[in-house]
């Protein structure tokens, strides 16, 4: 265990904890890192394992933080800050470049940029709107009550990811299996080692019979450029399949709950589905499912919102405190179809910035606009007090969501 010198100026041992618990409405951040925004908005908070980091939690300042190189998000750096013990068993040594600096890090996305641009996405729109609609012909035929998260929001994603890598939909029990313990910060460094073990030979398995008969996957093309070898394909892969599917199946399904909460949003949304593109973006803020803080160790000594965070000392940026800060976005405790919300920072910001958003943002688009138009009836069959939220993931969402129609 170890534990990092405190500054002189602030309290010590640390007043939070981090993960922090979350109040009483599911959409909202923890109570406790509202308050340190409006408080003390750079501040120390201890971890699972009695040691400390710094909690960041204004938008200014978390933008500053993940645009600075003096961050690094090198996993294997003295001080990086893990939010239990198996993702630090997990982290440490996975070279997929989420975790990686530059340069090695542009080398390795910049292979792949080219598949992730918006044109090159947008031509995948006929395709995603076939199985979005294939999907509800199956969920509504013959029945009026279903779970949206198993039929529609996890295997819509799920299925274009699959196609994009060239991975068979056919293991996708297998690998969302493994992926959701991947995710799962209460899973146990066992279960969390044997997951990544089992995911990573699969894709190097994958990778090798993809180098004797190639198909027009994303998989195929990365192996025929002749830089990386299966190992590191396999990683990539990893990264881009539990990316591709965990986070857009549960921003869909997180959406449809928030918009069933909120009558009014939904009937503009309904009224007006021009909305839409904006919409989604106004749910991206006010979800930011990726709920947990996006951790990073300073390589020297950086002032964040006056404070000097000292050189060897972890980072969690807070995007959910950072997409309701009030100087930035005006009542940005409530959802609002109409603002323009396209600064959050529910994607990231810096170089690593997710690079799925253009995917994510087609299928969000899809989802919900097929969803009101083909389903305007739909309700939630169960109190809200009965769903069960994800709030042991990193990424937020629920794990069932009935509704009928
Ligand atoms: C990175 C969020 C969908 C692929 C990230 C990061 C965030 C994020 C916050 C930054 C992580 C960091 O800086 O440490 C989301 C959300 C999504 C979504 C909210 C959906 C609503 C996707 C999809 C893909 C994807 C569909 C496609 C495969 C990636 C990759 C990275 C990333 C590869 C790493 C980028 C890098 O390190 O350069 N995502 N993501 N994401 N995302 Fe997404």
């Amino acid at each position: 265990m170890t534990v990092t010198e405190h500054s002189p100026d602030l309290p010590y041992p640390p007043a939070l904890t981090a993960p922090a618990p979350r109040g009483g409405c599911p959409f909202a951040p923890p109570p406790a890192y509202e308050r340190a925004r409006e408080e003390t908005p750079v501040t120390r908070v201890t971890l699972w394992d009695g040691s400390s980091c710094w909690l960041v939690t204004r938008y200014e300042d978390v933008r500053s933080v993940l645009g600075d190189a003096r961050f690094s998000a090198r996993a294997d750096r003295p001080g990086f800050p893990f939010l239990s013990e198996g993702r630090k068993q997990t982290s440490v040594g996975r070279t997929s470049f989420i975790r990686m600096d530059d340069p090695g890090h542009a080398r390795l996305r910049r292979m792949l940029t080219a598949d992730f641009m918006v044109r090159k996405i947008e031509a995948m729109r006929p395709e995603v709107q076939r199985l979005a609609d294939e999907l509800l012909d199956r969920m509504t035929a013959g029945r009026d009550s279903a779970d949206l998260v198993a039929e529609f929001a996890l295997p819509l994603p799920s299925l274009v990811i699959c196609r994009l890598l060239g991975v068979p939909y056919a293991d996708h029990d297998f690998f969302q299996g493994r992926s959701n313990t991947l995710i799962n910060e209460a899973s146990t460094p066992d279960e969390m080692r044997t997951a990544a073990g089992e995911l990573t030979a699969y894709l190097t398995r994958l990778a090798h019979e993809k180098s004797g008969s190639p198909d027009d996957g994303l998989i195929s093309r990365l192996l025929e450029r002749g830089e990386l070898d299966c190992d590191d394909v396999a990683a990539m892969g990893v990264l881009l399949l539990i990316a591709g599917h965990e986070t857009t199946a549960n921003m869909t399904a997180l959406s449809v709950l928030a918009l069933l909460r909120e009558p009014a949003q939904l009937e503009r949304l309904r009224a007006d589905p021009g909305l839409i593109d904006g919409a989604v973006e106004e749910l991206l803020r006010y979800l930011s499912i990726v709920h947990k803080g996006l951790p990073r160790v300073a390589v020297e000594d950086v002032t964040v919102g006056g404070v000097t965070v000292p050189a060897g000392e972890g980072v969690l940026c807070l995007l959910n405190t950072a997409n309701r800060d009030e100087d930035v976005f005006a009542s940005g405790g409530g959802l609002d179809v109409t603002r323009n919300a396209r600064r959050h920072v529910a994607f990231g910001f810096g170089v690593h910035q997710c690079l799925g958003q253009p995917l994510a943002r087609l299928e969000l688009r899809i989802a919900l606009e097929t969803l009101l138009r083909r389903l305007p009836e739909m309700r939630l069959t169960v109190p809200i007090t009965d769903i069960r939220f994800r709030t042991d993931m990193s990424v937020y969402g629920v794990h069932a969501l009935p509704v009928a129609w």
